[in-house]
């Protein structure tokens, strides 16, 4: 492997590609970014299911961003992936690799044969029968979805030398590195993703099944409006119901209500993890994806969870060309885990 790499974060709207380079002992150099709008249908719930259209796009976005590696780190996140919290025997990684199959099949969704598992332990846990004990998260990833999207991307004629958990490369792009707990939470087209970290440490993750696409979809349906005129509505008014446009009342209700729902599985899942966490106070908050945009739900759910939101700045854990010091505040919101892909690249 070269010390560039690609990391490639495949949404259910858009692509974005970061090429960077890794440097020992120091922050990677981002040296170019690459983003492109998918068709609707090609990606569903992090599968892709147009293999061709997207190696299509994704052959652009080399030549387009004069990409000099074909090597990648892709991102697997949305619902084809789950983390659960789990304790294991205290034991070596490959020990407890092999153990895996035989204890998470009732904590995850799919057959344990049809899985790619992995454990990332966090911390010691109480002693069980067992003996000493390790407590951390459990992730389970349906690997025929993992080789479909690898296969999608091959066809490229790209290289995978790595899948990495989008959860993962969110914190380590835009999570906070300091002490206490603290949150991420990327609101997508369809998947919410909620990451709790301590100290600096994913603690804790979740992939709400829910994204800003429900709102858009509820125009739709509800209002019998095409696609684009009910997105056009949902970004021009957002929660805000005093902004309505003259033909059409009934939106404002529409967004609040869903959006509403949205924001109550994600406090849910704070509350949750409070709850398993010895009460832990989430003590800040970094709000990300474009889902983030919505007018109004940065306040509201500052608002409704009490904790701060603190802008996400992945572009101040790498070192950034001159071409691109004009990434600003929007780029911030969506970059974050094509960032994080290429910054777990070992140097
Ligand atoms: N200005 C805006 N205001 C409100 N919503 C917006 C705005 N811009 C984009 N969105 C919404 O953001 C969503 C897309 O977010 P994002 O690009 O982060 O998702 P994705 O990465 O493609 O998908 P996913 O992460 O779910 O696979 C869409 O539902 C879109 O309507
Ligand atoms: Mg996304």
């Amino acid at each position: 492997m070269s010390s560039h790499i690609v990391g490639v974060d495949i949404g259910q709207t858009a692509i974005r590609a970061v090429e960077a380079r890794s440097v020992r002992n120091g922050p990677i150099e981002v040296r170019a970014y690459q983003e492109a709008a998918l068709p609707d249908g090609a990606v569903r719930g992090g599968e892709i299911v147009e293999p061709t259209a997207v190696a299509t796009i994704l052959k652009k976005m080399w030549v387009d961003g004069k990409f000099g590696t074909k090597d990648v780190i892709l991102g697997m996140g949305d619902q084809k992936v789950v983390a659960r919290d789990l304790v294991m025997p205290n034991l070596s990684q490959g020990e407890i690799r092999d153990l895996l199959p035989l204890r998470v099949q009732e904590l995850i969704p799919m057959p344990v044969a049809e899985a790619i598992i992995d454990f990332y332990p966090i911390a010691e846990a109480a002693s069980t029968d067992e003996g000493p004990a390790v407590r951390g998260l459990l992730v389970a990833a349906y690997a025929d979805a993992v080789a479909n999207n690898v296969a999608a991307v091959k066809r490229a004629g790209l290289q995978v030398v790595d899948v990495d958990f989008v959860p993962f490369a969110l914190q380590r792009a835009v999570g906070s590195t300091g002490e206490g707990v603290s949150a991420i939470v990327d609101v997508g087209a369809t998947t919410t993703n909620v990451v709790v970290s301590a100290h600096g440490v994913p603690d804790f993750v979740r992939i709400i099944p829910a994204g800003s696409d429900d709102a858009t979809r509820a125009l739709v349906t509800q209002l019998e409006v095409p696609r684009d005129q009910a997105e056009r509505l949902k970004v021009a008014q957002g929660l805000h119901p005093e902004i309505v446009p003259p033909n059409d009342a009934k939106s404002a209700g529409i967004i609040l209500d869903v959006t509403r729902e949205l924001m109550t599985s994600i406090i849910n899942t704070l509350r949750y993890y409070s709850s398993t966490h010895d009460n832990a106070r989430v003590e800040s908050l970094v709000l990300t994806g474009n889902g983030a945009r919505l007018r109004g739900l940065p306040a509201a759910l500052a608002q409704s969870t009490g904790i701060a939101l603190v802008a996400p700045a992945p572009f101040a854990r790498v070192r950034l060309p001159r071409t691109l010091a004009s990434f600003g505040v929007s780029e911030a919101l969506r970059a974050g885990t094509a960032i994080g892909l290429a910054m777990g690249a070992r140097a």
